[in-house]
């Protein structure tokens, strides 16, 4: 069932993800508010959309008071949220801007006391297991991951936001709901192109990256918060999405 017009939350939306999927949500008729460090990022048709509320700042830097008013009313969140690709930005603070960002806003959502459970959309990554539901890696790929854990921040990062979803907010929650959003290699392309999605990995994401299009990873996150049934068919779970290989 597709909802009609939706209040949706994004951050990361001057993300190349991210832009995509605030895209996709005025395109559909939803409103959407975007917080956001650097306003000038948004493409001009995306910053004076009529359906868009542009909020200048930092969700890790914000009140609570703030954050509580921002998702006050939102049916949906979602974070496309990533650590800048530079030295200072993989190795420097905030080390947990994935985490941190994630528990404030559902720390917001449930302060706000919403009416039906907020539909929380995380962006993650192959890279991260679901412990949950028993995911199974080699040895190597094992290895290889724990060193990545050690030396590169950003992917402990994502495994913390991971366990603070399953761990702390759970499957019962009354005021937030949860689907972990896991692409392969992020590619970039300028349509949508046949995707699919599965409930883990069918492919190493160390030694045997499969693709995603951001563009494609927009779309499915796009789906998860307006369609009531692609929402009830992942809720609590954490899928991937690979892009369809054409012969
Ligand atoms: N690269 C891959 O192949 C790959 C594969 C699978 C999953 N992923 C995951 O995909 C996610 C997004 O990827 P992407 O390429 O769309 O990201 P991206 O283009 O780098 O966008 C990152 C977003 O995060 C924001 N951000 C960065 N540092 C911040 C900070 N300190 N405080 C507040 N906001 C901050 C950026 O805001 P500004 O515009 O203000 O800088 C931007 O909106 C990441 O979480 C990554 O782990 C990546």
């Amino acid at each position: 069932m597709i909802a009609s017009m939706l209040d949706i939350l994004i951050v990361g939306g001057t993300g190349a993800t991210g832009e995509h999927l605030v895209r996709q949500l005025l395109n559909r008729g939803h409103r959407v508010r975007v917080i956001v460090r650097t306003p000038e990022k948004l493409p001009d048709s995306v910053r004076h959309h009529e359906n868009i509320t542009v909020v200048i700042g930092n969700a890790l830097e914000m009140s609570d008071a703030e954050l509580v008013q921002h998702v006050q009313g939102c049916d949906a969140i979602a974070s496309c949220l990533g650590h800048t690709l530079s030295f200072g930005g993989i190795l420097g603070p905030p080390w947990r801007l994935v985490t941190d960002s994630a528990t404030r806003l559902c720390q917001a959502a449930q302060a706000s006391e919403p009416a039906h459970p907020v539909r929380f959309v995380l962006m993650n990554s192959t890279g991260c297991r679901d412990h949950a539901a028993h995911e199974r890696v080699s040895i190597w790929q094992r290895l290889v991951v724990q060193a990545i854990r050690m030396l590169i921040p950003p992917h402990a990062d994502n495994e913390a936001a991971v366990a603070f979803f399953q761990n702390k907010i759970g499957q019962s929650n009354p005021n937030v709901q949860w689907v972990v959003v896991r692409p392969d290699s992020l590619i970039n392309e300028d349509g949508v192109t046949p995707y699919h999605i599965q409930a883990s990995p069918s492919r190493s994401a160390i030694f045997d990256p499969g693709k995603t299009s951001r563009i494609n990873a927009a779309h499915f996150m796009t789906e998860l918060m307006t369609d009531s049934d692609t929402w009830s068919q992942w809720v609590g779970q954490m899928p991937v999405i690979y892009n369809t290989e054409t012969p």
